[in-house]
C-alpha cells in the first residue's frame, strides 16, 4: 500500500482527498498547521472511512519536524494542498502570503530532497492565468500578470517547480489548477469550513440559506455576460479528489513536469448558480447588487480536455448534483 502525505490534509481540498486516497487503496498521511481547519476534521474523515487516521499538526516550515516525519513513514508522494488561501486578506498581508505560501513549500521540497522523495502534486489555482486572455483556458496558455498575492504566490510556486523539474530529472512534479472547488463529501460529514467570515460564493449561499445571513450581495449587474453576472467552473471537491487518484494510479507519476486543469470546462454565472439552488433546495436566496469586487474577472472556465487524454479523468458530478449534497449540511 503506497504512503501518500498530504499537506493540508485537514483542510476542505485535502480532506476530500483524504477519503478518495482511501478509498482508492492509499494510506494518506495528514501535515496541518490547522490554521484554516478544524481537529474535528480528523474525525470526521475517520467516520467516513472506518478507520483511524495518521496526522501531524506542524508548520511545514519547521524542517526539523517535517524531516523525521519523513523520517518515520516511506512516503511515495506528496499531495501539497497547505497554503492561505482568501485573495482578500492576502492583499492586506502580501509578506505573510509569500511567505507562508512560497517559504513553506520550499520547505517541504527540501525536506523531500533530502529525504530521497521526489514525487509531489502541487494545488494550483485557475487563479494564476493570465485573464487577458478569453476563456476557456488551456493549460499551455499564458500564466501570470496576477492581481493579488495569493495567486502571485501560485505563479510563483509554479516558476520554482518548472526550474526543479527542469534542472533535476529525478523530480516528477504535476500542477493541478483548481477552479472552483464547491459541494462536500455526499455524508455531508466533511465540508468547507473556513475560520471567519466567509468570502467565497456557495459558502455564503450556504449562510444564507441557514439565515445565519439574510441575503447574498452579487457583485456587479452589468458585466458583459449573459445576465450581467459573473461567469465561473464550478466543481465538485469529490469529482477534484478523483483528479489527484488519477494523478497517482496506474503508476502515472513519470518523470517530468505537467499540468492539468481541473474544472468541467462549463461556465456558470452568479445568477445561474443561485437560481439552481433555490431549485434543488426549494430554499430562497433573496440578493440584492452592490457595486463590483476588485480583482474580479469576467468569466473563468477550463479546456479539461488535457486530463481526459492523458488521465481518463474528467468531472462527473453536474452542478445541480453538486448542490443536491450541499444540501445535506444546511
Ligand atoms: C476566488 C478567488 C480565487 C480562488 C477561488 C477559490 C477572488 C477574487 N478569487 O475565486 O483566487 O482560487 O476563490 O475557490 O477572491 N460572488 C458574489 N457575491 C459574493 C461572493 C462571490 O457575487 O458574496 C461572485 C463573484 O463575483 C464571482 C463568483 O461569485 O463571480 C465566485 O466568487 P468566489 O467564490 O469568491 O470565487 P472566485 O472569485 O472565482
Amino acid at each position: 500500500m503506497k504512503t501518500i502525505f498530504i499537506t493540508g490534509g485537514a483542510g476542505y481540498i485535502g480532506s476530500h482527498c483524504v477519503v478518495s486516497l482511501v478509498k482508492n487503496g492509499f494510506k494518506p498521511i495528514i501535515i496541518d498547521n490547522f490554521s484554516n481547519s478544524k481537529e474535528n476534521a480528523i474525525k470526521n474523515i475517520e467516520l467516513i472511512i472506518g478507520q483511524k487516521i495518521i496526522f501531524y499538526k506542524i508548520d511545514l516550515r519547521d524542517k526539523k519536524k517535517l524531516k523525521s516525519i519523513f523520517k518515520k513513514h516511506k512516503c511515495y508522494c506528496v499531495i501539497h494542498c497547505a497554503g492561505l488561501k482568501a485573495i482578500g486578506e492576502s492583499v492586506k498581508e502580501p509578506i505573510t502570503y509569500i511567505e507562508h505560501n512560497v517559504g513553506s513549500t520550499l520547505s517541504l521540497l527540501d525536506c523531500m530532497m533530502q529525504e530521497g522523495v521526489y514525487k509531489i502534486i502541487f494545488s494550483s489555482s485557475a487563479s494564476v492565468y493570465d485573464a487577458k486572455q478569453t476563456p476557456p483556458w488551456k493549460e499551455q496558455d499564458k500564466i501570470g500578470n496576477t492581481n493579488n498575492p495569493y495567486s502571485n504566490s501560485k505563479f510563483i510556486i509554479e516558476k520554482i517547480l518548472e526550474d526543479v523539474a527542469k534542472f533535476d530529472n529525478k523530480w516528477s512534479i504535476r500542477i493541478a489548477r483548481y477552479f472552483n472547488p464547491i459541494s462536500n463529501h455526499f455524508s455531508g460529514l466533511i465540508r468547507e469550513n473556513p475560520r471567519g467570515i466567509p468570502n467565497n460564493l456557495f459558502p455564503l449561499i450556504i449562510n444564507v440559506a441557514q439565515k445565519k445571513i439574510s441575503n447574498l450581495n452579487i457583485f456587479g449587474k452589468n458585466y458583459q455576460t449573459k445576465d450581467g453576472t459573473c461567469i465561473r467552473d464550478y466543481i465538485h471537491v469529490m469529482d477534484l479528489a478523483e483528479g489527484h487518484i488519477a494523478m497517482i494510479k496506474k503508476n502515472r507519476l513519470k518523470k517530468g513536469l505537467k499540468v492539468y486543469n481541473f474544472g468541467t470546462g462549463k461556465g456558470k454565472s452568479v445568477l445561474e448558480v443561485i437560481r439552481a439552488f433555490e431549485r434543488q433546495t426549494g430554499i430562497s436566496i433573496p440578493f440584492k447588487f452592490i457595486k463590483r469586487r476588485e480583482g474580479d474577472i469576467v468569466s473563468s472556465f477550463c479546456n479539461p480536455k488535457k486530463a481526459l487524454k492523458e488521465l481518463n479523468w474528467k468531472s462527473k458530478f453536474s452542478l445541480n448534483q453538486a448542490i443536491m449534497d450541499i444540501k445535506k449540511i444546511i
